[in-house]
């Protein structure tokens, strides 16, 4: 059976750490699902580890300055492109410093800021290094950019503690890898737009009229999308379910902040996918002032019709494609062919949200993908097997 790594390229970055030894371990790890591994050590590790136990496990040179290799005077850049996934193990609170900030003084951060591809990094150092402030700062931005964190795990540490800061499990960082590797090209190219979540449509400045919707469609395509290979804007509504790492996410409360976000981000995207629950009405005369409960009864709320972002963006759409989604309780494919010639979208993604296994909050979907030409019936699977079944077919239209 092939390994989960095979025939790819992982550059290990190994830094001065006391941890720096378990990286021959990870090594053989990466070797055995496959992969072709080349080290790339700071000078500090040098202390730790000697370069040869490497050399002699990966039978490649180790690099370590940034001009020792006189026969490529670009070495960091080659590295980079080299490698299909970088993996920081174990990553000092320097190095992570380092990345944060875009530093480029070694070889290791020249590289680590040169390479396109995926990153995983595994910190290990004391307790309150890892505690401090900028650190966890430094972690948080590396987040945000899509780099992989993997641990750090809880444990007995060089410097005698009982604490968070040991390098976590190899299995674990090994499988980051895996996943990162995983990460396609099919969408390269292509600059996605997805809407998620719900609206809150302020009746005053403390109440709103919103929905049920959890995020978790919308989200598990942004995620989908990116790993994919596209450039991914998330405009989220309120929701149950973060924003995944790796896209820019652009919050919203309203149908109308929804709106403008949404036509400002598909001003230069190649896609639009309207997965958001996005409120049909919004209180007409929303108070300034927390209303108080003077009167018996309230009759009524004056609500207004919100702007359609699908129906409005699919207008000015051009070549780009527009993808939306339709929630029904019965005759799914009918109301679907019917939105679809409403909207003016590529097509739509119709579910019966009657049924428990496609209902908001589940995990699950069962599907019809509706085009003007033809309706697919998709079987039932994870919200995220079926972000990717949409992409893939989304993809292919307009080519
Ligand atoms: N949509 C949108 N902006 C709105 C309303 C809906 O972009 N103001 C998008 C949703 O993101 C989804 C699709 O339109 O892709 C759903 O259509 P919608 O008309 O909201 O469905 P229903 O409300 O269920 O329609 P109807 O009341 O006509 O059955």
């Amino acid at each position: 059976m092939a390994g989960r790594a095979e025939g790819r390229c992982v550059l290990v970055c190994v830094t001065g750490c006391i941890a720096a030894y378990k990286a021959c371990e990870l090594v053989r790890l990466l070797q055995k699902q496959g992969a072709r591994v080349k080290v790339l050590m700071t000078e500090h590790a040098t202390q730790f580890v000697g370069p040869l136990t490497f050399r002699a496990l990966t039978h490649e040179p180790v690099a370590v300055g940034l001009f020792d290799d006189p026969s490529d005077p670009i070495h960091h850049v080659s590295l980079a492109q080299e490698a299909d996934c970088v993996v920081v193990a174990p990553a000092t609170a320097n190095v992570i410093a380092k990345m944060a900030h875009g530093i480029a003084d070694d070889l290791m951060s020249t590289t680590l800021l040169a390479t396109t591809s995926p990153i995983v990094v595994a910190p290990a150092m004391n307790v309150h290094m890892w505690q401090a402030a900028a650190t966890q700062e430094n972690v948080a931005t590396l987040r945000e950019r899509g780099v992989r964190i993997v641990g750090p795990g809880t444990g007995y540490l060089a410097c005698g503690d009982v604490a968070e800061g040991r390098l976590t499990d190899l299995d674990a960082i090994a499988e980051a890898v895996y996943d990162a590797l995983a990460t396609t090209s099919e969408l390269a190219g292509e600059r996605v737009v997805v809407t998620a979540g719900g609206t809150h449509e302020p009746i005053d400045p403390v109440r709103y009229v919103g929905n049920r919707s959890s995020g978790k469609m919308g989200v598990a395509l942004a995620e989908a999308a990116r790993a994919m290979g596209a450039q991914v804007t998330l405009v989220m509504g309120p929701a149950t379910v973060p924003a995944p790492a790796g896209v820019t996410v652009a919050p919203v409360e309203t149908a109308a902040q929804m709106l403008d976000a949404t036509r400002a981000a598909f001003t230069d995207a190649t896609m639009l996918v309207c997965a958001a629950a996005v409120a049909d009405y919004t209180p007409s005369h929303p108070a300034d002032h927390k209303l108080k409960k003077g009167i018996e009864e309230l009759d009524s709320i004056a609500l207004t019709r919100t702007t359609d972002i699908l129906a409005e963006l699919s207008a000015a759409k051009g070549s780009r494609t527009v993808i939306g989604f339709a929630a029904e309780t019965g005759n799914p494919v009918g109301y679907a062919q019917d939105k679809l010639a409403r909207k003016g979208c590529d097509a739509i993604v119709a579910n019966d949200v009657s049924r428990t296994e496609s209902g908001f909050g589940s995990n699950t979907n069962q599907a019809w993908w509706v085009t003007p030409e033809r309706v697919e019936e998709l079987p039932l699977m994870a919200k995220t097997d079926l972000a990717r079944e949409i992409l893939v077919r989304a993809h292919r239209l307009n080519k």
